[in-house]
């Protein structure tokens, strides 16, 4: 199969060297330059998934643009993204808008047989902007006003900056909003201000006291509810509420005024993404809107604009010199599965369209190390994201950049704008992969019943993390990690996964997961009930309903909305912690397993059954794991995290042969998804695996041994 996919990629690479002179591009496309699109149809079941690819043409002779294009096509991609950070160019005085080279880039693209998509620019305002005005820069917890010279340093909670925006975004929808070959648009890039997190501005200031005064109608609600008299810290109106500052204070910040500006700054986001989609929507007319996410990032909530985008994109370079602790020792070259996976099923959950819009091609330039990813991981991470439904695919970037901030970031091709690059022929593999399973693709094909019998939802909320990650208690907590934790092991029984968020139902899923759901009110509780009463098995884990959605402990025992749910109460040393990297044991099914961050010692009530207790400490004996029947379904609560994440697989195993549905033992990180009647199995480990294909059936790309970094689809 390798000598196969080395004939592919060989007659690709013939195809673009001989390109290779300016303008050599002329030859008839197969992509379609003009889309009619309704609601339905920006992207077709039947395409399943597309490919493209960023490109600045800003950065190029406009002479070897339609060369670049043309060979983007021989390479299969389906559509160019370009224009993200280009401001500067399209608005090189205040109100003189120069975007003809840009309407040329775009007939140019569309000529090649591309696809366009097209961006605003808010993340890098031109120069002349920040001069005139600097109270559009943010300013970082220091106080230090942020200068041009990157990007991001804008501070979107000024309205005038915002008026900046909605112009220049205007001038590029009136202009592009009806060309046929622009298909989406992209606003901002990884919407954030990085590294320096929040802006500590007046304006910002000023919104989110705007925002407190509605949440508490008055300052004495606030006081109560941030626990204010503790301290002295009480205010007197909401004017005095300053925005919570490590650098401006003695203590860490007050964890409810830390938990409501997170939530503050989420909603600001949100909402600067809801006016910028409403100025295109304006002008533009069947295009596509999105805002690439960066995957996993905690500041900015995907959630919160499910509705106001077309489809859900995020940004992912899976390498960048981590050495993962959960994946084998070439974790390090293939990436996070557990990542990528809970991001991909949590972006498809949100509205049903989701997509990669920023994959690595090689190596990156911003880690602290840089590695190469291990030949063929780029091409497993692109069939694993098809495999888990994603619609779209684009790799950043083309060309290796020559000149500017990225260099050592590589691209499709080289320096030299013309040889391919390893990893820019891993993506043609998977386009021409596409285009064969497109072919073979069955409309009608239905989810086999023994996986969907496993399907599970992990439910997840923003505030958890928020408030886990600001107070852990511990130093060997680690929120994302416990998260990712479950659905690694979900995977590895081989269950099909949605991540979702409350506003869901949960009815269609068997099985309901909330990961360390430490934020509650009654209702969650309610719902959970009924939930089970009717037939759900529920799984609750460590930390979860310790604390209202307010950030406080119940006046009552601990943990007091879940008790009657789960059947147990917490003992009078409800939870434990060890320093160090010492290790606490705990055995179930006369199997030891070890853990350090996180334990709960859990008092069983009649008709409770103890999965897991502690094997040592002075509480050894005490129950750690308990599962009960309620109604139709079961409730477990898993009140300890292991070190190794397996005593958290054996409990969802036993969750789930315990009511009768079979499951499988993958090994970790061997991850087997079903999509359109193809089962894809991607092979993130760092030893031989096999793929678990029925006997006798053939494989349409791949083998059944997969090699770490190989991928295996067949069709049952
Ligand atoms: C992303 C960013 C891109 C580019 C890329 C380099 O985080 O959105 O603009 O900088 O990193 O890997």
């Amino acid at each position: 199969m390798r000598n196969k996919y080395k004939q592919v990629l060989v007659s690709i690479l013939s195809g673009l060297m001989l390109a290779s002179a300016y303008g050599a591009a002329n030859e008839k496309s197969s992509a379609p330059t003009s889309v009619s699109h309704t609601a339905d149809n920006y992207f077709p079941a039947a395409e399943m998934m597309t490919i493209g690819v960023y490109y600045y043409p800003e950065a190029w002779p406009e002479e070897q643009w339609a060369r670049d294009f043309a060979n983007m096509r021989k390479l299969g991609l389906e559509f160019v993204h370009m224009g993200e950070f280009a401001w500067g160019l399209y608005e090189p005085e205040e109100g003189h808008y120069t975007l003809d080279w840009l309407e040329r880039a775009v007939n140019l693209a569309a000529k090649a047989g591309l696809k366009v998509v097209l961006c605003t620019p808010s993340a890098t305002p031109p120069v002349w902007l920040s001069e005139k005005y600097p109270e559009i820069l943010m300013v970082d917890a220091h106080g230090r006003r942020m200068e041009h010279g990157t990007r991001t340093h804008a501070n979107w909670s000024s309205s005038l900056y915002r008026q900046y925006v909605a112009k220049i975004n205007a001038q590029l929808a009136q202009r592009f909003g009806h060309h046929p070959a622009v298909v989406g648009w992209q606003i901002d890039n990884e919407l954030s201000h990085y590294g320096r997190q929040f802006s500590y501005d007046d304006f910002s200031r000023d919104k989110f006291q705007n925002w407190l005064k509605k949440k508490y109608g008055t300052i004495e609600n606030l006081n109560r509810d941030w626990g204010n008299s503790f301290w002295s810290q009480l205010y007197q109106n909401f004017e005095q509420v300053r925005i919570p500052n490590n650098q401006e204070l003695l203590a860490p910040p007050n964890p409810h005024a830390l938990l409501d500006f997170e939530r503050w700054f989420a909603d600001e986001a949100a909402d600067y993404i809801r006016e910028q989609a409403t100025t295109l929507r304006q002008y533009s007319r069947h295009q596509w809107v999105t805002t690439n996410h960066m995957g996993m990032h905690r500041d900015v909530n995907p959630a919160l604009t499910r509705n106001d985008v077309d489809i859900t994109t995020w940004t992912v370079y899976p390498v960048h010199g981590e050495l993962l602790s959960e994946s084998g020792p070439l974790g390090f070259r293939l990436g996070d599965s557990a990542m990528l996976g809970f991001m991909n099923d949590f972006a498809r959950s949100l509205n049903g369209y989701s997509g990669i819009m920023e994959l690595q091609p090689g190596q990156v330039n911003w880690g602290d190390v840089n590695p190469q990813p291990l030949p063929g991981a780029i091409h497993l991470w692109l069939m694993h994201a098809f495999g888990s439904g994603a619609n779209l695919i684009c790799s950043y970037r083309y060309r290796q950049p020559r000149s500017g901030s990225e260099l050592y970031h590589y691209g499709f091709v080289g320096p030299d704008g013309v040889t391919p690059l390893p990893g820019g022929l891993e993506y043609a593999q998977a386009m021409t992969e596409i285009q064969q399973l497109r072919k073979l693709r069955k409309s009608d094909a239905k989810m086999p019943a023994a996986y969907a019998a496993r399907r599970a939802a992990i439910l997840y909320n923003y505030d958890n993390r928020y408030d886990l990650d600001n107070h852990p208690a511990t130093t060997r907590w680690n929120t994302l990690r416990h998260e990712l934790r479950y659905y690694r092991a979900l995977k590895a029984l081989r269950a099909p996964v949605d991540v979702i968020t409350e506003d869901r139902d949960f009815s269609s899923y068997p099985f309901l997961i909330a990961p360390a759901y430490q934020l509650l009110d009654k209702s969650l509780v309610e719902r959970w009930t009924r939930y089970v009463q009717n037939g759900g098995h529920l799984v609750l884990t460590t930390r979860t309903g310790q604390k209202d959605r307010r950030g406080m402990l119940w006046e009552g025992p601990w943990a007091a909305p879940i008790l009657d749910l789960i059947g147990a109460k917490f003992g009078d040393r409800p939870f434990d912690m060890l320093p160090g990297t010492l290790k606490g044991q705990v055995s179930a099914s006369g199997k030891t397993y070890e853990w350090g961050s996180w334990g709960e010692s859990l008092v069983p009530q009649p008709g409770t059954t103890v999965l897991a207790q502690y094997a040592d400490q002075f509480y050894a004996g005490d129950a750690a794991v308990t599962t009960r029947k309620l109604g139709k379904g079961t409730v477990t609560y898993i009140g300890v995290e292991s070190l190794q994440g397996d005593l958290e697989l054996e409990m969802l195993r036993s969750v789930y042969t315990s009511v009768g549905v079979a499951v499988e033992a993958l090994p970790n990180d061997l991850i087997v998804n079903w999509r359109d009647g193809f089962w894809v199995a991607t092979n993130f480990t760092s030893e031989k695996q096999t793929a678990p294909v029925p006997a006798g059936l053939k494989l349409i790309t791949g083998t059944r041994e997969l090699m770490p970094g190989g991928v295996a689809i067949w069709q049952e």
